[in-house]
């Protein structure tokens, strides 16, 4: 089975073809990205009519790419996916209503993927896959959450944030030190030139007891510094950025741990755009390595959003049979 996976939720156009066969796990044929990051930049974030605008114009060329590029044609697809939510409301429409007037011509069945799974799917991609059941710990742009993985859509909420996402704590903070958009992996560059322990930051429900996060507070803290060090703030960014990654890192590796001791699981699979961090991935690996726990990433190049794992996600679930294509063209999308 060919499936052809589309990704427009945000600022990433991804397009790509997965096939499904004898192996355990779906392959990758070819994926294909336009990344929109240097648009918004101006912006110093994403403008939501200038995305929708912008995956319209590449989403077509780019699964011409990727199906030559695949040797595929496009009467080989067999299943069209897409990202149905959560994401911004216009961006989606582009990718949904492409998938499903690709599926309309080719009287080919549709399929609406949530993006949070794709994340959560994509490192069966990697060169070390994992295998069920683990933990998850899930941190994007929007989401922060720990969850039970037990196969394809068996998952558990184990705890998630109750304010901000992790990944809004590294893009508010890198605003506040003046890094622009996108922040995570701006502020993430500085912090590697400075010290993690030279400023006090809040580490929220690190001892609470229970799994879920809170970023709200960090974000507070870090404008009180910079309100505090005033003209000092130059000088000391590289040490703010570090203290900052070093807060978020702290608590997200704890969690994860408490997480797995709850469990009782010896795996934990990392996804979504701040597992490309490079703080994280070092504590987490020393601290699994000390507990015999193996960590399972995306690849970097697909630890952002990507149209990789939105085919994917749509293949692993069709195969598993959690879920059913459909003939019906009227899609809709959930933007939350
Ligand atoms: O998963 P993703 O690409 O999009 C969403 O679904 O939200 O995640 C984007 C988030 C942004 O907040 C971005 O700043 C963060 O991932 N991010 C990073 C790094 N790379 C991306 N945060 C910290 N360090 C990084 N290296
Ligand atoms: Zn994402």
């Amino acid at each position: 089975m060919i499936v052809l996976g589309i990704e427009s939720s945000c600022d990433e156009t991804g397009v790509a073809v997965v096939e499904t066969g004898a192996q355990p796990v779906p392959v990758l044929r070819a994926h294909a990205l336009h990344s929109q990051v240097e648009m918004h930049q101006a912006y110093g974030g994403v403008v939501p009519e200038l995305a929708s605008r912008d995956h319209i114009r590449r989403v077509l060329p780019l699964a011409g790419q990727v199906l030559a590029d695949s040797g595929c044609a496009l009467a080989d697809v067999d299943v069209v996916a897409y990202t149905r939510g959560p994401g911004l409301a216009g961006a989606l429409l582009v990718g949904a209503g492409v998938a499903c007037a690709l599926g309309a011509a080719l009287a080919k069945p549709v399929l609406g993927v949530h993006h949070l799974e794709g994340h959560l799917l994509s490192p069966f991609l990697s060169q070390d896959p994992p295998e069920f059941p683990f933990v998850a710990l899930l941190v994007s742009g929007g989401h922060t959450q720990l969850m039970q993985v037990d196969g394809v859509g068996r998952y558990t909420l184990l705890g998630e944030t109750i304010d901000d996402a992790a990944g809004e704590a590294f893009d508010k903070s890198a605003k506040l030190l003046g890094l622009g958009y996108p922040g995570g992996p701006a502020l993430s560059r500085l912090a590697e030139q400075g010290d993690p322990a030279a400023f006090k930051l809040p580490r929220p429900l690190l001892h609470s007891g229970d799994l879920d996060f809170s970023f709200a507070g960090l974000k507070t803290a870090v404008l009180t510094q910079v309100h505090k060090l005033g003209a000092e703030l130059q000088a000391r960014k590289a040490d703010l950025a570090a203290s900052t990654e070093a807060a978020i890192v702290e608590v997200l590796v704890k969690k994860s741990l408490a997480a797995l001791d709850r469990s009782g699981l010896q795996r934990l699979v990392v996804a979504g755009g701040v597992g490309a961090n490079r703080r994280l991935r070092a504590q987490l690996d020393a601290a699994c390595a000390k507990r015999g726990v193996r960590v399972h990433y995306p690849e970097l190049a697909l630890c952002t959003d990507n149209g990789a794992m939105i085919a994917l996600a749509a293949a692993m679930r069709l195969q598993a049979g959690v879920q059913q294509p459909s003939d019906s063209y009227a899609f809709d999308v959930k933007p939350r």
